[in-house]
């Protein structure tokens, strides 16, 4: 049922403090977010951008044990970090805190206490994993073992990575603590719980008949988390980084860090609407019916903004309950997964430092992109395609004709619009439908078409300028290609105020290239908006295009960082069966020195070698290492052979020995040799 609401609470997703974000945070959540509010803040509807780090829970206690720095130094670091790359990234958050901000701790701690005081949560006494040595109790994540399927000795306690079965820790044999290897018992302890089994009929109406409008993967996931059948789930954690569980005997335990990171988009609030009291009081933007509350999260969020939230807000009462999740799937990264533990990803600081001033292309392409209805991959091609082809080709191109005639013809004064021809009014006709459509798109949260309708607007402005060849009729007929150039620079303005919400750097250069101080959404579709005579200053170019170079340097630092993974994730093969001293002398092993190499025809892998092997006779052998070396680069080389091996035929030549190369991690070869220089024949042994 549609609703008139006064205002809107838009909240993004609290990004962990362990890591700087990346491309897929931006496409997921925060960029869809800032469109949103940009769009809404355009319409001149009240609405609140809230944002923040979330920073407990264990991924950055995991973090702060391999950096060897506390979790403060972690979480100060992060934060302050992801903090200043939005900012330069352009996402208009009305805040952006912290979780460990102290209001945060005094408002998550005061909602356990009043949930805790009127009895909404069941206590529980269960045996969870203990690590003696260290007095811990173990997370899933952070407890290894056995795998009871394939007998993988390093299965999480969630998952197995090798065989890709979920497992809970009771099921790993031989359990231990990741961290240390320490081995694990099973301790009691006592949590409480939300008892979401009691709220399922409220949540299955709400949901299932109320909000059938929720995106399909949003609903989706809902309606199997309902089906399935909710279960009480624990909202603390025997942890000692957190907000304290504040109930006397709970020394040691935390709020589960799914509880207080949600409450943390109220405490924020509340410490911006008491910082700036024109904003009026927080719990207007969090309690009044009118308002509107819109949750912008990824995918692994849903369950916890649409069923685990919403509980917990009826459960306090007085709290207003979210409109809308809008959720996106994953976004890949050059066909594989997008990894904070791994480094494998296109991290927002590194690319604002390393393509200055790119900022909306990326916008650009992560919305073109955009996982809305299932994962997506973003490959550099993709990016240097797009940018290339529809940013600089399209928008880039008609923006830049319509403003450079106006020099040309008119020293960068504004022509006067004369009589329309029919052509004239089937174009503008288009533009005018484009504001209804965008906004019909942006209000349902359909970001990639609603870009494309604005990016449409420039193909119509390109076939107006090309069909209406002005340059050819200049002399002929002045006063149409005035009207001509009018109606161009019309479409330009229009264009500044269409991509505003999507590329708000770009947008704002636009708008001084064509002077235009003031504007509003509702001056879309107008053909008025630079008035005839207005000087404009000279223009410059909107896109630049982007280079093979700096794309294959992209591609090179993800290929670099894929390497570097296997190389720490090695281990080498297990030694073969022992064998007697006798067995190893049977092998003649010998130094070769390479007197000619080159490819044998036909075969991709195979080099032909002639070795000088002392015996005053060339000796053959082929060996399959083409793939790695240029023969030409062998010559004069000394490489190790096994001179009694049987010979051999291959591809129509006798090969006379093996020449011996070492297998790297990632499967590579490399030639052995010896250290000095050893005359041909030598033995080795
Ligand atoms: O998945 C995450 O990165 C979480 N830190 C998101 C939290 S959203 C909200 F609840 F704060
Ligand atoms: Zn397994």
């Amino acid at each position: 049922m549609e609703k008139n609401f006064k205002r809107t609470t838009v909240t993004s997703a609290l990004p962990y403090a362990n890591g700087p974000v990346h491309i897929g945070h931006l496409a997921g959540v925060y960029v869809p977010a800032d469109i949103y509010v940009r769009y809404l803040r355009l319409k001149g509807r009240p609405v609140l951008f809230i944002g923040g780090s979330d920073e407990h829970g264990v991924p950055v206690t995991i973090r702060a044990r391999k950096e060897g720095i506390s979790v403060q130094q972690v979480v100060d670091r992060y934060h302050s970090l992801i903090k200043d790359s939005f900012e330069r990234f352009g996402i208009s958050f009305d805040i952006y805190s912290r979780t460990t901000s102290p209001t945060h701790h005094k408002l998550a701690s005061d909602f356990f206490r009043k949930l805790y005081d009127e009895g909404k949560f069941v206590e529980q006494v269960t045996e969870q994993f203990f690590d003696e040595q260290t007095g811990r109790f173990l997370t899933d994540r952070n407890i290894r073992g056995e795998c009871p399927r394939c007998h993988n000795l390093e299965a999480y306690g969630d998952q197995c990575e090798k065989c890709g079965a979920t497992l809970s820790p009771e099921e790993l044999i031989n359990p231990y603590n990741a961290e240390t290897g320490n081995p694990l018992v099973k301790k009691a302890t006592k949590h409480w719980y939300l008892p979401l089994d009691k709220d399922q009929p409220w949540l299955e109406k709400w949901i299932l008949e109320d909000h059938k409008e929720w995106r399909p993967n949003v609903y989706g996931q809902c309606k199997s988390w309902l089906d399935g059948g909710l279960k009480p789930r624990a909202v603390t954690r025997d942890l000692d980084w957190g907000i304290p569980v504040p109930v006397e005997g709970a020394e040691g335990k935390v709020l589960y860090v799914w509880f207080d990171a949600p409450i943390g988009y109220i405490s924020n609030t509340k410490e911006l609407c008491d910082a700036h009291p024109e904003l009026g009081s927080w719990e207007t933007w969090w309690k009044d019916p009118e308002t509107r509350l819109v949750h912008f999260i990824g995918k692994d969020n849903i369950v916890f903004h649409c069923i685990v939230f919403p509980a917990m807000l009826k459960a306090h009462g007085d709290y207003i309950l979210p409109d809308n999740v809008p959720s996106n799937e994953f976004l890949n990264l050059e066909g594989n997964k997008i990894s904070t533990s791994k480094n494998y990803a296109v991290w927002l600081n590194e690319y604002l430092d390393e393509l200055p001033g790119r900022q909306d292309e990326l916008r650009y392409v992560l919305t073109a992109n955009a996982p809305e209805t299932k994962d997506n991959d973003f490959t550099w091609a993709d990016y240097q395609a797009r940018c290339n082809n529809e940013l600089v080709a399209v928008y880039g191109n008609f923006v830049n004709r319509a403003l450079q005639l106006t020099q040309k013809y008119y020293e960068g004064r504004v022509p006067e619009c004369g009589e329309l021809s029919d052509f004239d009014r089937q174009t503008l006709a288009e533009f005018s439908d484009v504001k209804g459509k965008l906004e019909s798109l942006l209000e349902n949260f359909k970001f990639r078409e609603a870009q494309k309708e604005a990016m449409n607007l420039a193909r119509i402005g390109n076939k107006y300028i090309a069909d209406s060849e002005p340059w050819k009729i200049v002399k002929t007929d002045p006063e149409r290609v005035k009207t001509i150039i009018n109606i161009s620079l019309q479409l330009t303005a229009n264009l500044a105020i269409a991509f505003e919400p999507f590329l708000p750097f770009s947008s704002k250069r636009l708008r001084q290239m064509i002077a235009m101080e003031s504007f509003s959404w509702e001056d879309l579709g107008s053909t008025t908006l630079l008035p005839a005579g207005k000087q404009l200053p000279k223009p410059e170019l909107l896109f630049t295009k982007i280079e093979d170079e700096v794309v294959a340097a992209q591609v090179k630092k993800l290929e670099d960082t894929i390497k570097a993974n296997e190389a720490a994730n090695y281990k080498a093969e297990p030694v073969k069966e022992t064998i007697p001293f006798e067995d190893f002398e049977k092998l003649d092993i010998r130094v070769g020195l390479v007197k000619a190499c080159e490819k044998v025809k036909k075969s991709k892998k195979l080099l032909k070698f002639t070795l000088d092997d002392g015996s005053g006779q060339d000796r053959t052998i082929l060996s399959g290492i083409a793939q790695w070396y240029e023969p030409e680069t062998l010559i004069g080389k000394r490489v190790l052979f096994i001179a009694n091996l049987a010979p051999r035929q291959m591809m129509g030549l006798e090969s006379c020995g093996m020449i011996l190369s070492a297998v790297n991690f990632d499967g590579n070869l490399s030639l052995t040799t010896t250290m000095d220089e050893v005359k041909g024949g030598s033995q080795v042994g």
